[in-house]
């Protein structure tokens, strides 16, 4: 069952090169430069009048909706944000018909989520679903949907369903986009860097060794920071989450930018930085926050480009394969999932059933 891995996170770690090809296979259109996107039953007509998107969705799959809000504003020009549902449920939200509101979901059965779908609904919102799990309460309830074909995940901490969910919002994008002002030399620019994410997850899993010595590096410390700007803000968000679930470290992210606004009073050699460092046009600042780190004894481990020249300030460098820039968060995320495996492993944690969680919660 396992296929000779160590443990489920790891095998579905593993897979995605292959699980990311076959969620694409015919949702490319390379004559109009777009996705086709079947299930979310709207024609462009009424994809054009939308003016706002609102993600919803709960622990992880909130992050990466901070991620596909980034990418959609990127693409589309569309003002777009994400709450998480556990939340915007209860607080008795504004409903507005121009608005597209967006569930995402890997067990389409976390009640948080169900209820803000009928939330959405009961006031008249039109509410799409990026859900894994087929024909979940989730996936049925919604007005249309695109299906993420992660295939099962075992592993309480997510991993390939979340790189699934940010190629969706990716997907969603692109034809958002594309009814409104991106090109179609745009639209085929991120086709072509989609085609390329199964090849590069593969790249960045080959490198697994020199991400396991840095996992065993972070592992013992008691507490820890995840860094990023930016696009590389939900990134971190995600690495902080999937750290503590397994490893019971204390992690925590900051937007790099708000480093200096507090949170840098508690740098020392005991509290190590992963720091997301794309090769964007924010790379010297985030070069300098790095070294400002550097010089109060901190550790920092660098994810980062090729050609990213980071001097002193990284104790360790992983690299990932350069996409487009507003797909680059997909592939700055796989590092963080293996930091969290190998540093569980290096503790000895039950990684694929930590204490205290369940792969979905269906209670409020
Ligand atoms: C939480 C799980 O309760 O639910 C998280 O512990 C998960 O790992 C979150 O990300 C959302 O789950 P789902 O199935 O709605 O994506």
């Amino acid at each position: 069952e396992l296929g000779g891995h160590a443990h489920f996170m790891h095998k579905e770690i593993h897979e995605q090169p292959e699980s990311v090809e076959r969620m694409l296979t015919g949702r490319l259109d390379d004559r109009f430069g777009t996705a086709k996107l079947g299930g979310l039953n709207l024609d462009p007509r009424e994809l054009r009048r939308f003016t706002r998107v609102k993600i919803l969705g709960c622990g992880s799959a909130y992050y990466v909706g901070q991620l596909g809000a980034s990418m959609i504003e990127d693409l589309a020009r569309i003002p777009a944000d994400a709450e998480p549902a556990s939340e915007f449920r209860y607080r008795n939200p504004i409903i507005e018909p121009s608005t597209l509101y967006v569930v995402v979901s890997q067990s389409g059965e976390t009640a948080d989520t169900l209820f803000a779908v009928r939330e959405v609904q009961r006031k008249g919102g039109t509410v799409v679903g990026l859900v894994n799990a087929v024909g979940s309460s989730i996936a049925r309830e919604v007005d249309g949907g695109v299906y993420l074909h992660a295939g099962p995940e075992v592993a309480v901490a997510s991993t390939k369903a979340l790189t699934h969910m940010s190629i969706g919002f990716a997907l969603l994008a692109l034809a958002l986009g594309r009814v409104r002002d991106l090109s179609h030399a745009d639209g085929k620019r991120i086709i072509a860097g989609l085609r390329a994410v199964p090849g590069q997850i593969a790249q960045i899993l080959a490198g697994e060794e020199e991400l396991a010595l840095a996992a065993k590096e972070l592992a013992p410390a008691p507490s820890l920071f995840f860094i990023g700007r930016v696009r590389g803000y939900p990134v971190a968000r995600e690495g902080a989450q999937k750290f503590k679930e397994i490893t019971y470290r204390h992690a925590e992210a900051y937007p790099t930018s708000e480093l200096k606004h507090g949170p840098l009073a508690l740098i020392s050699p005991e509290l190590p930085t992963v720091a997301v460092i794309p090769d964007d046009d924010l790379v010297e600042r985030n070069v300098t926050a790095a070294q400002e780190i550097r010089a109060r004894g901190g550790a920092v481990v660098a994810i980062t480009h090729p050609g990213v020249e980071l001097g002193d300030a990284a104790t360790r460098r992983i690299e990932v394969p350069r996409n487009e820039v507003e797909l680059d968060p997909i592939l700055l995320t796989i590092p963080t999932q293996l930091l969290g495996y190998h540093a569980a492993v290096a503790l000895g944690e039950d990684v694929d059933r930590p204490r205290n969680l369940a792969k979905s919660v269906t209670v409020e």
